[in-house]
């Protein structure tokens, strides 16, 4: 998708107060699945196609970097990509470091590729990612027999190459896929089986495709077990539209929506990310699954969402895991349900893009929400009917799914919601102001 021409990157955006929303939204590709498929159609033979890819600037840092490694990949359109993969053991060492822009899960999983190679490596990230927490991938690396150093814990991340891993089982404390599918890449590599426990689910995206491309990969409940293949075989891929990017959209349809309803259309519903189905349907929302079907081996559907008064609750501890990345638009869905929603034991929130409960806590203050800050969440006072915010202005941060948040937000504000630094938009949802607008968000560039 092209980058929204309306919204260059230094112009704020402004969300109003909108007619109410109706007609079909499509949503592009998934994120997480996007970068899988580069790394791993990267190392498997032979030709891969991949379609639906998501053309973000996240997903476009993976593949700089699988072809500053030697793979050759074709662009054949927009959102269409052909991969000549290497082979397990054909990657070259980049000339240089590795720029995973503001991308933490390429940093994370590549971190795990690379640690299993003949040669070194360096990865770098944006100001956001330099910050961000690397020693989660690095310590069970290590233990595998990898020499993976950081900053004291952040990036750049400096992969020694060259050692013979070890296949380990990993008890991982939190449940990140991102940890788990960087143990798991490396796992290709080792000597015997690895294993990674987890606490509680969180997405599989990773099983799911190194299956695909042949690999015995064995799960049960909490644990996956992955034998270290020959080869893998190439991919034939359409990737799902987001669930994370539908989500502004749920959400949007649910505060504003008309009388017949809005439809996303071919949504990916991994049950590992749909979690904030689960907790706005627990807040009173109407949200209907149309035409099941499977693409990719992940299930996909479209979803019909019709406006709904919301309640709010305790949003249930296991939930956390599965509606990780949606936090920040429940938050903006708590702040219009009647009564108080509480979301606690979501403390890694504090280590994404952004430190999501501060930055939604600052828009709330200056959008006269009431709520409180807990160290692993937040309690929201919701308004119930009517306008939910004040107005004014609110700084995402650079946390692109911050500013998609407040945009929605604009639906229920008695004012313009103006949203500075949201040029990271572009990260996940390439030509969301634009989608929005198609449904009638009233979300534009703004003079300042
Ligand atoms: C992701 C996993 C999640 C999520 C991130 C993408 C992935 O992070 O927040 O946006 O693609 O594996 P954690 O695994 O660190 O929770």
């Amino acid at each position: 998708m092209p980058p929204d021409p309306e919204a260059p990157k230094s112009q704020p955006l402004r969300a109003l107060k909108a007619r109410s929303l109706k007609g079909t939204a499509w949503v592009p590709g998934d994120k997480s699945i996007s970068h899988r498929s580069l790394m791993l159609s990267g190392i498997a033979e032979g030709r891969s196609e991949v379609r639906g890819f998501l053309a973000s600037e996240d997903c476009l840092a993976s593949l700089a970097a699988m072809r500053a490694l030697g793979v050759r990949i074709e662009r054949i359109g927009a959102t269409h990509v052909v991969v000549h993969g290497v082979g397990l053991r054909g990657l070259k060492a980049a000339a240089q470091a590795l720029d995973m822009g503001n991308a933490g899960t390429a940093m994370r999983l590549f971190t795990g590729l690379l640690a299993a190679q003949g040669f070194d490596s360096t990865l770098i990230g944006d100001a956001s990612l330099m910050k961000r927490p690397m020693e989660r991938v690095a310590k069970p690396l290590r233990e595998m027999g990898a020499d993976v150093r950081t900053q004291q814990g952040t990036p750049p991340v400096d992969i020694r190459g060259g050692r013979p891993l070890r296949g380990i089982d990993y008890r991982q404390p939190v449940a990140s896929a991102q940890v788990k599918s960087a143990v798991l890449l490396a796992g290709l590599y080792a000597d015997g089986p690895t294993t990674v426990i987890s606490p509680a689910r969180s997405r599989d995206h990773s099983e799911r495709m190194l299956a695909g491309c042949g690999v015995r990969v064995e799960v049960e409940e909490l644990s996956v077990r992955l034998h270290p293949p020959q080869r893998l075989a190439s991919l034939q891929l359409t990737v799902p539209g987001d669930f994370s990017s539908a989500a502004f959209f749920i959400v949007a349809g649910l505060l504003g929506g008309a009388g017949e309803g809005l439809l996303i259309r071919n949504v990916g519903l991994n049950p590992t990310r749909t979690g904030l189905l689960d907790i706005l349907r627990g807040m009173g929302a109407t949200i209907e699954i149309r035409d099941e079907r499977e693409s990719g081996a992940e299930p996909v559907a479209d979803l019909w969402v019709r406006a709904s008064a919301l309640r709010g609750i305790e949003v249930p501890a296991a939930l956390v895991p599965l509606a990780i990345d949606e936090f920040p638009v429940l938050f903006i869905a708590a702040a219009c349900a009647s009564g108080e929603t509480v979301i606690t034991g979501a403390e890694e929130l504090r280590v994404k893009e952004s430190d999501r409960i501060a930055a939604m806590s600052a828009g709330f203050l200056s959008l006269g929400v009431a709520h409180s800050v807990l160290p692993d969440g937040m309690r929201i006072q919701g308004r119930g009917e009517g306008p939910a915010f004040s107005g004014g202005d609110v700084d995402s941060l650079g946390d692109h799914r911050v500013a998609m948040s407040f945009s929605i937000a604009g639906l229920r504000a008695a004012h313009p919601i103006v949203i500075r630094d949201v040029a990271n938009v572009a990260t996940s949802f390439p030509g969301f102001a634009e989608s929005a607008r198609s449904i009638g968000l009233d979300v534009v560039a703004s003079d300042g």
